[in-house]
């Protein structure tokens, strides 16, 4: 058998395999989502000689030191191509490491990612069940909200999804860890932007393709629907994107109203990308984008943690010692040269607080996770209280001051 060391650095190796493969998949996908709005909104009036071939678009471009032509038709041409290039694999492939990458951190290691026992007592099925029905459900309804009149609404359709999504956020964050809470936001909205892939655009375009080869007329109506859908995508490229960022953060999601938090930049981000999709339709409205970044600059004031205690309220302050002793206790579980925790077995990210000055050196971190933040120690796994980090925080204040 393979030692539990061996193991658990195998596991590393697999999770950062994983995640690079998500991250490559989702540029190639959002690349072309990028490009093929970019290319549909900056398509020009053919000339006669084109239009009479059914070309609707025309479009130049120089790139790589080449020149291309593009056209696009009205439905189809008249015979069907050799090779044509789909563009869906690109999304299945995001979505599948992406689930599986959620299930190796969040399912596989429910017990230390997923459940946070102050929130809630979950056992382990139990969390993963809640997880795997939120994106199940919570991709349902958004299938349903398609199919529904609701859908002709951009706007309307745009908020309702919203709201959606930050009571998603408040729901989960209620029994989940707050890194899973964000995640499993992250995932539905992925989900549900494969699903418009797989159940609305591949769908449609496979009926447009039938029609070419049967040489008649295509019914325009599920190329609409699909387009429709392939907007929806567009606009929740930027959210998506900060939402996973963001779980390397702990100044969003930690935060108390971290479902909040959420919400808004959600919004931020669609509003963004809608300053784009105008552009290059050729309106621009800059005040668009300079809202969303005052908007942007406005969360981070309202959020900002709390002035922190110092000293003088928290009474006589630790000394060096205890402050090192009191790290050890909370932290060197996990942050060693030699972790006594059951699950991470060797130290996260290469912090180890072994040293007191290992400890001083990484004083600055160490307020950022346990005393700005209550993001440390990892779902409060050795039960720090408020009153020691109060106390560690005041000690890193007066080491600062000498
Ligand atoms: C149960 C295990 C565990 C305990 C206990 C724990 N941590 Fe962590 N720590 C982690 C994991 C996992 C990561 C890597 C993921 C991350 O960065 O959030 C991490 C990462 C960190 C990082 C590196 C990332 C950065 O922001 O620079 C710091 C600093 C940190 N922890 C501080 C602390 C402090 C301070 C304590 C004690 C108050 C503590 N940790 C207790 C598991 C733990």
């Amino acid at each position: 058998m393979l030692d539990p060391q061996f193991t658990a650095y195998l596991s590393d190796w697999l999770h950062l395999l994983l995640r690079f493969l998500h991250v490559v998949t989702a540029i190639a996908w959002i690349g072309a989502s990028f490009y093929f709005v970019w290319l549909d909104n900056s398509l020009e009036e053919p000339p006669e000689w084109k239009k009479q071939k059914g070309i609707r678009g025309d479009l130049w471009s120089i790139h790589g030191g080449g020149f291309y032509e593009i056209a696009k038709y009205q439905l189809a041409p008249e015979s069907m191509p050799k090779h044509l290039h789909w563009f869906k694999w690109e999304a299945y492939s995001t979505w599948i490491t992406g689930a599986l990458l959620l299930t190796l951190l969040y399912y596989v290691g429910a017990s230390s990612y997923l459940i946070d026992p102050i929130k809630a007592a979950l056992s382990e099925w139990q969390a993963i069940g809640i997880g795997v029905a939120t994106l199940l459900g919570g991709f349902l309804i958004y299938e349903a909200a398609c199919r529904s009149p609701l859908v002709n609404h951009g706007l309307a359709f745009g908020m309702v999804m919203l709201v959606l999504i930050t009571l998603i956020a408040f729901g989960l964050s209620q029994v989940f860890g707050d890194r899973a809470a964000y995640i499993h936001v992250g995932a539905l909205i992925g989900t549900c932007m494969a699903g418009n892939v797989m159940l609305g655009i591949m769908p449609a375009q496979r009926g447009l393709v039938d029609a070419v080869k049967r040489g008649v007329q295509p019914d325009p109506k599920p190329a609409l629907m699909a387009k429709l859908r392939s907007t929806h995508n567009n606009y929740a490229t930027l959210p998506v994107l900060f939402i996973m960022l963001s779980n390397h953060y702990p100044m969003t999601y930690g935060h108390e109203y971290g479902w909040l938090i959420l919400g808004a930049l959600a919004l931020i981000g669609a509003w963004a990308r809608h300053f784009f999709n105008l552009r290059h339709r050729g309106i621009v409205k800059p005040w668009v984008l300079i809202s969303a970044f005052l908007a942007f600059c406005v969360l981070i004031l309202v959020v900002r943690p709390a002035p922190r205690v110092l000293p003088a309220q928290t009474g006589s302050l630790i000394s060096d010692a205890q402050a090192v002793a009191l790290v050890q206790t909370r932290c060197s579980s996990c942050h060693s040269a030699t972790p006594s925790d059951d699950v991470f077995t060797a130290a996260p990210s290469g912090v180890m607080f072994d040293s007191a000055e290992q400890i001083m050196r990484m004083m600055d971190r160490i307020e950022a996770r346990a005393i700005m933040t209550h993001d440390m120690p990892f779902l409060n796994k050795t039960g720090m209280t408020d009153e020691e980090r109060a106390q560690l925080g005041a000690w890193i204040v007066s080491k600062r001051e000498e």
